[in-house]
């Protein structure tokens, strides 16, 4: 079982992931933590160092490499929509992909105010890449599962009985 979460910075994915991760004993595979790893600095280094098309092609690299394991939960970064490439190889070796469709009014209230995400320093800004990349995140996901108005456990349920 290969499970991957998508979804705009702030959406969920980290927690549900993990939560996913914990239920189904799969691993859980963080995909900014593993690139963090790889590179030995953070991603806001990564993006003020190297740039965001280093960091993308880190995203790639990754993906190449992680598609091929199994019994898996991935908690991508919110970016990984940008090349199509990604997902691709995730899809092409039975990757199950769920959106995690949050409203941009609830993704501020969770992380307005956080420094670590160099695409969210700017609120404006930010909600400029949300509306260009949701209809990405529909179009790639197999399955959108809305988020509002449900508890952690209700969305965590709801993606298990669908890979069952
Ligand atoms: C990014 C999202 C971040 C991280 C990087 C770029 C993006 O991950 O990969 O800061 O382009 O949306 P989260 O979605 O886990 O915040």
């Amino acid at each position: 079982m290969k499970i991957i979460l998508i979804g705009f910075m702030g959406s969920g994915k980290s927690t549900i992931s993990k939560k996913i991760a914990g239920k189904l004993n799969l691993k859980l595979i963080e995909m900014d933590t593993i690139i963090e790893q790889n590179a030995g600095k953070t991603i806001k280094d990564i993006f003020s160092q190297q740039g965001e098309t280093t960091f993308r092609q880190m995203e790639i690299d990754f993906a190449k490499e992680y598609a091929q394991f199994d019994n898996i939960v991935i908690s991508t970064g919110g970016g990984v929509v940008m090349n199509k490439i990604i997902l691709d190889y995730f899809k092409d070796h039975n990757g199950k992909i769920f959106f995690l469709d949050t409203s941009f009014e609830e993704i501020v209230k969770r992380i307005g105010n956080d420094t670590s995400r160099p695409l969210f320093q700017d609120k404006i800004k930010a909600h400029e890449l949300y509306k260009f990349r949701y209809p990405l995140y529909k179009s790639y996901a197999d399955v959108t599962i809305h988020t509002i108005h449900k508890t952690q456990s209700d969305i965590v349920e709801e993606i298990i009985q669908m890979v069952r």
